[in-house]
């Protein structure tokens, strides 16, 4: 999944004094006090962010971009690697001057690293008064009432069923035009390198009833996209019937109550026609035809597939427990290639993983060289306390040597994605405006169906536009081109 570094609610010296519009639901009258929340990691976390502030301006918080005048600050944490970690310490640092200038301020640690280090985090941070766990913002109330009455407070409780189905996250990050909606919350997977199931707990699907009443209300204001979010959305799996909500395909035979992702994919398809409808993300060992079908079927939904294959070696993703091989994650592009013949791929990989040999390292390059994604994350292997690799395994691959792997395979993939880009030249596509260019404010940037970014002259249009843009040029990060007429 994509980790994003800019922030939803930013504190930006430019907008100093801003108070965030948020609108209070009906009959809810302020309290006078205004909160400020600032996010890291992946989109499902900048959304849990946006459920944080649909929870407190339901109880009379007004947000504000100015942490200045804030009298609760926020800091929405990732922990998946310790850089991120790291990022995130550095700004706890920073923003100690808060509590200079206002001694009455909270200051709040939300998300996955606050449930990887509990209680421990307001020893080695003084300046913290509440830590709070992805599954406990319904309490932040309440622990903003106890830090208020001078005491530290800690909510870092894991559940089986939350799912803040009922919340409608208020979107601050958003430009209007794009939305994420969570479908699921957790996850049931153990790749050893990973610390997402110990801060996130275990997988729970959202009820579908609640999933299509968020998509209803995004199309009713005007919204033209719609990333639907889970770190497994292929696992996907509702039913009415407790007893085989959690159950996963391979032990049960789908039955009329059973929703699964291709289901629900299919519902908000329909529901949501006219909008561009994506996800994220997709695990090789769960994902089956039928998904690839349903996207075959509906036009809104786009050709992009997030397929993470980590490493290419299968010795190395049987120590990784990814729990498939090379050769069935080729199968799966196989399908995907037979089904939606025009489908853009990406990725995620990591390289340096405990006991990763040269060969290993190669078989990875050669993977990247075979499917020549038109995307992909690259990251060198960062253990994480208690996971799986971190008990079994040496990290035993020098930085030096895991620096060097990265920076070739990034080589490697931007040479490939360059030769990708370069293949739509000429070629014209549908891109959706999402805003100005960053580099040239008489530009506006988009994407393509395949997700692929598109920087183009204004030619009196504006975000939120569907335009046709006939591409003249590229970089490997970029398309250039103009608008013109269908
Ligand atoms: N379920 C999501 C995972 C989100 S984490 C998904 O499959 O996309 C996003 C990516 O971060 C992972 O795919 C992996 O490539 C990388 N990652 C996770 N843990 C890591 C670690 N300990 N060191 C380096 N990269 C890691
Ligand atoms: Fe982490 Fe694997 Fe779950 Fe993704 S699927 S969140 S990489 S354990
Ligand atoms: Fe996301 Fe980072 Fe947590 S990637 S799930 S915010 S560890």
């Amino acid at each position: 999944m994509e980790l994003y570094k800019s922030d939803s609610l930013v504190h930006d010296e430019t907008r100093q004094g801003e108070t965030l519009v948020i609108s209070r639901p009906e009959g809810v009258v302020s309290n006078g006090k205004k909160f400020y929340i600032e996010s890291y990691g992946c989109a499902m976390n900048f959304n849990d962010s946006e459920i944080v502030a649909s929870i407190l301006t339901s109880k009379g918080y007004d947000g504000t971009r100015d942490y200045n005048e804030a009298d609760i600050v926020f800091i929405n944490t990732c922990s998946i690697r310790d850089k991120a970690e790291q990022t995130i310490r550095k700004r706890l640092a920073n923003i100690k001057v808060i509590k200079k200038r206002n001694p009455g301020a909270i200051i709040g640690v939300l998300g996955c690293m606050a449930e990887r280090m509990k209680e421990q985090l307001l020893v080695e941070e003084k300046l913290v008064d509440i830590v709070a766990g992805p599954d406990s913002y319904r309490t932040l109330p309440d622990l903003i009432e106890e830090a208020e009455g001078g005491q530290k407070a800690v909510n870092v409780l894991l559940s089986r069923e939350e799912t803040y189905a009922d919340i409608n996250p208020v979107r601050l990050s958003s430009n209007g035009i794009s939305a994420f909606v969570s479908i699921m919350r957790g996850c049931d997977n153990m790749c050893a390198f990973c610390v997402v199931p110990y801060t996130r707990g275990r997988e729970r699907s959202r009820p579908p009833a609640s999933i299509m009443e968020e998509v209803k209300d995004l199309k009713a204001r005007g919204f033209k996209e719609i990333t639907l979010l889970g770190q497994n959305v292929d696992s996907y799996r509702w039913s009415e019937d407790e007893t085989v909500r959690g159950k996963k395909l391979i032990d049960l035979k789908d039955t009329d109550d059973v929703v699964n992702f291709a289901n629900l994919l299919e519902m908000v398809a329909i529901e949501a026609s006219g909008m561009r409808i994506r996800f994220s993300t997709s695990h090789p060992k769960d994902m089956l035809d039928d998904v690839l079908y349903v996207m075959a079927k509906y036009k809104n939904i786009c050709n992009y597939i997030h397929l993470p294959v980590q490493s290419g070696s299968d010795a190395c993703l049987e120590r990784m427990n990814r729990t498939y091989t090379k050769a069935w994650y080729m199968n799966r592009l196989e399908a995907v290639k037979r089904i939606l013949p025009d489908c853009g791929i990406s990725t995620d990989i990591i390289v340096g993983f405990c006991g990763e040999t040269e060969e290993e390292f190669e078989a990875t390059m050669d993977i990247v060289r075979e499917v020549k994604y038109d995307l992909a994350y690259m990251y060198y292997y960062s253990e994480r306390p208690g996971t799986l690799a971190a008990k079994k395994f040496k990290d035993d691959v020098p930085e030096e040597i895991k620096k060097q792997r990265l920076q070739t395979l990034v080589d490697l993939h931007r040479k490939n994605s360059y030769e990708s880009n370069l293949k739509d030249v000429g070629k014209i596509f549908e891109v959706l405006i999402e805003g100005n260019s960053k580099k040239d404010e008489a530009d506006l940037y988009g994407r393509t169906d395949h997700n692929k970014v598109c920087v183009f002259a204004r030619a009196g249009h504006k975000a939120g536009d569907y335009v046709m843009v006939k591409v003249e040029s590229c970089t490997s990060g970029t398309l250039l081109g103009k608008i013109v007429a269908l």
